[in-house]
């Protein structure tokens, strides 16, 4: 459910008309509703009921705007972070560096320093040489670095094949079958406070099943661990829930999935962790756009947007699908190609697709923005970086404001030696 909705035949979001903003904020612009990342931060809470002893961290890579950090820090989520950069963004959003997970297939050595340096909670290790590293550093500053081994389960997750990270064929993680030796090896080091595994299998999972067959996995792996000698104390699930982009989507709930969780893990006796980003997010965003041009295409017409594939990547990076609504729609549909101004053919949100039927100088959204949106955001052809929006109610407030083309072109210079 989200706070998106039609009031006298206009788009919402709360209380605030998306007309509203377009016509002070300007277009693009992302929107996102404060109301709904509450209610999906404490349905996902919610779901995991059954589970006593739990970490959650917002997997913030899917959207780390300090606003909506923010919001989620109040409701007591830590955050998976896979860059310093992150690391910074969660501690400046008001995130105990405690509640801080580090993952990452490839962390710098400063990196490692840094999360020491903070006292960040966990370091998510993706393989030997990482692990060394990590308790070398942390030795050498008299610490024992808080850390959980991440495995490759080697399950396909059923998704798209560029965001499945748990194939043995993937760069994630160490082979299920050779992590108890490495485990073994990195256990012994100083510096190193091994306690648990880690695992990730894929985003925009629409079935269970894979997960399942995952954590059974790791629960044999955790049997063996046990059987070595090793306490193991922490389990990271990692995130990987999806979420309805289409209206008759009907991914699992986050109430299915805690109950799958609490009945496979139910004699881990461990904490279990969590990185859920999407289904946190995805819903809580639209990304808000002009039609500038309706043109005659071969077929049916091009709907030409002022946002493009520099704003919003996913349709161009994996064919993934965003439903287009009117802002004020008529009720008319017909069928038409949705297209950015970007020079490339990759620029399309939607092919021959039955839309609402829009003219130049109308508004409309694009749905299911608010994870992996703004933040992929690029300024390819010398395009402003995209805004975000916060509304709460009856108000809302630039989280990020629009960085024109001007102020990035001001970070360039011609050197002095080219006359
Ligand atoms: N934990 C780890 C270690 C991850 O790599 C990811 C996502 C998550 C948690 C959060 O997964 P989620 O709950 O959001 O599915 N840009 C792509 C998605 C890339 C996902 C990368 N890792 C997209 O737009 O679909």
């Amino acid at each position: 459910m989200d706070h998106f909705h039609f009031r006298d035949g206009v788009l919402h979001a709360e209380d605030i008309p998306l007309t509203r903003i377009a016509e002070e904020v300007g277009t693009p612009v992302y929107v996102y509703s404060r109301q709904t990342l509450e209610r999906h931060a404490q349905v996902f809470r919610d779901g995991l009921k059954d589970i006593p002893n739990k970490h959650i961290a917002f997997a913030i890579k899917c959207n780390p705007n300090l606003g909506v950090l923010r919001v989620l820090a109040r409701q007591g989520y830590g955050a998976d972070v896979v860059s310093g950069g992150e690391m910074e963004r969660a501690l400046a959003a008001g995130i105990a560096a405690e509640d801080i997970v580090f993952s990452g297939v490839g962390k710098k050595r400063s990196e490692l320093r840094q999360g020491l340096e903070r006292g960040i909670g966990q370091f998510n290790i993706e393989h030997e040489p990482e692990g060394i590293a990590l308790a070398e550093i942390a030795h050498s500053m008299g610490l024992r670095a808080p850390a959980v081994l991440r495995v490759n389960p080697d399950v396909d997750a059923g998704t798209h094949a560029k965001i499945s990270t748990g194939k043995a064929e993937n760069k994630f993680g160490v082979g299920i079958d050779v992590a108890p030796e490495i485990f073994g090896r990195l256990a012994k080091l100083d510096g190193m406070n091994l306690r648990g595994v880690a695992l990730h299998i894929g985003s925009q999972l629409t079935s269970l099943a894979p997960l399942e067959a995952a954590f059974e996995r790791v629960a044999i792996l955790i049997a063996d661990l046990r059987a070595a000698g090793h306490d193991i104390t922490h389990v990271d699930l990692g995130g990987g829930l999806g979420v309805p982009y289409h209206p008759d989507d009907n991914p699992p709930s986050p109430a299915e999935y805690g109950a799958m969780v609490a009945r496979v893990t139910k004699d881990w006796n461990v904490t279990l962790m969590f990185e859920p980003g999407r289904v946190i997010a995805g819903n809580t965003g639209v990304l808000l756009t002009e039609v500038l041009w309706v043109k005659p295409g071969a077929k049916n017409p091009f709907v030409i947007v002022d946002a493009a594939m520099n704003d919003l990547a996913r349709p161009a990076l994996y064919d993934a699908f965003h439903d287009f609504v009117a802002v004020k729609p008529t009720g008319e549909k017909f069928d038409a190609w949705i297209v950015g101004p970007v020079c490339e053919t990759g620029d399309t949100f939607a092919k021959d697709r039955h839309i609402d039927k829009v003219e130049s100088g109308d508004l409309a959204v694009f749905r299911t923005a608010g994870a992996y949106g703004a933040t992929m955001a690029s300024t390819y052809n010398s395009r402003d970086l995209v805004p975000e929006i916060l509304v709460d109610g009856d108000k809302y407030v630039s989280v990020a404001d629009r960085i024109s083309a001007g102020t990035i072109m001001a970070a360039e210079r011609v050197p002095d030696w080219i006359d």
